[in-house]
């Protein structure tokens, strides 16, 4: 009990447990024992580090975490990704406790649009359907009718009658796409990725010079001028796949550095080069997601905190634009 007294209050305004670890102690061995010992579940995104995905039960995009989330049996729910994906986990499974390796680990998507702004917006258009990137926090969840994830995004917005008027929030780069793709005339919230809006289309062409027979591959959150020059656009599942099934042997990936970990593990033979971005930085790492650590992950297992902790209403409320989007994604054969 004094340990957990300690804990919480080196979690006190951090966000994070800072807790000494000795730098000897083999912190695979020590995760995988808590998994046991716990009967805790990692789940992983594609964008977190590949330490961190090795030692991960599941790894997947927004959709594959959520419908995880929603089915496992475990009795902790071990969230390495960001703050709005272990919502969600909380959302669709309320009883599970849901621990965050880092509370801090955000997102700018879900930050590019504040609820109470929002609110204000949607009063504008009252007849409005409102669809929502699953990037977004719990609380837009509450105002958010149908919510959807870059693998179902067609998909949800196809299930919607085309004379229904739809609001899609908060990625205007992914609602252009969407627009595009299925010819509906949608109103965006003006929000973005801080990483798909970085990369360097004079770079990426330059680059695409010097690889002529590499696919572009890209996430549909890039700017449109990156996405006209795409071989293929798509979640970042399908991104994976697509270097899966393709013959080509050279990608030049624009999204997350951290994907190409499984892309070259799938794909041992191929070359995956990642795009880079509009500066010397290494801005195509999710400064988000990359808060999370190996060390943050194993004190969050022992301790159990930061634990994610939403209300009876926004649980309620929000879980509604979650459990619409998978009853679509279900009859898709998406899941
Ligand atoms: P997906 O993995 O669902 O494609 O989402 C990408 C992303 O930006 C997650 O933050
Ligand atoms: Fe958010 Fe972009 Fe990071 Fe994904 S990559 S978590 S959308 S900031």
């Amino acid at each position: 009990m004094q340990n957990l007294v300690n804990a919480a209050e080196k979690l006190s305004n951090k966000g994070f447990l800072d807790l000494e670890i000795d730098p000897t102690l083999d912190l695979v061995a020590e995760i995988n024992k808590l998994k046991k010992e716990k009967n805790a579940i990692i789940l992983a995104h594609y964008y977190q580090e590949s330490e961190i995905q090795e030692v991960a039960d599941y790894i997947g995009d927004s959709l594959g975490l959520s419908q995880k989330a929603a089915e496992t049996d475990a009795d902790l729910i071990v969230f390495a990704g960001v703050h709005f994906m272990a919502e969600t986990a909380k959302m669709l499974s309320p009883n599970k406790k849901v621990v965050l390796p880092d509370l801090k680990a955000g997102c700018s998507l879900a930050d590019s649009c504040p609820p109470a702004l929002f609110a204000k917006f949607k009063e504008k258009y009252p007849n409005h359907v409102v669809v929502s990137y699953i990037n977004c926090t719990a609380e837009l969840k509450t105002l958010t009718d149908i919510c959807c994830t870059s693998t179902n995004a067609v998909q949800i917005i196809e299930s919607i009658p085309k004379d229904q008027p739809i609001i899609f929030a908060p990625d205007k780069n992914l609602g252009a796409y969407l627009i595009k793709k299925t010819g509906r005339d949608m109103v965006l919230w003006n929000g973005a990725c801080m990483v798909h809006e970085i990369f360097s289309l004079e770079k990426i062409t330059k680059l695409q010079a010097r690889h002529p027979n590499a696919k572009l591959i890209a996430h549909p959150e890039c700017e449109a001028k990156i996405l006209e020059i795409a071989d293929y656009i798509g979640s970042t599942s399908g991104l994976l796949k697509y270097t899966k099934e393709n013959p080509a042997t050279e990608f030049i990936v624009v999204t997350e550095a951290g994907i190409i970990h499984q892309m070259q593990k799938s794909s041992p033979e191929k070359t995956f080069i990642p795009a880079p971005p509009d500066n010397n930085c290494a801005c195509n790492e999710c400064p988000h997601m990359r808060l999370n650590t190996m060390e943050k992950l194993y004190l969050c297992m022992k301790y159990e905190l930061p634990e994610i902790i939403l209300s009876d209403y926004v649980i309620e409320k929000g879980k509604a634009s979650i459990e619409r989007m998978m009853e679509v994604s279900l009859k898709a054969g998406l899941i």
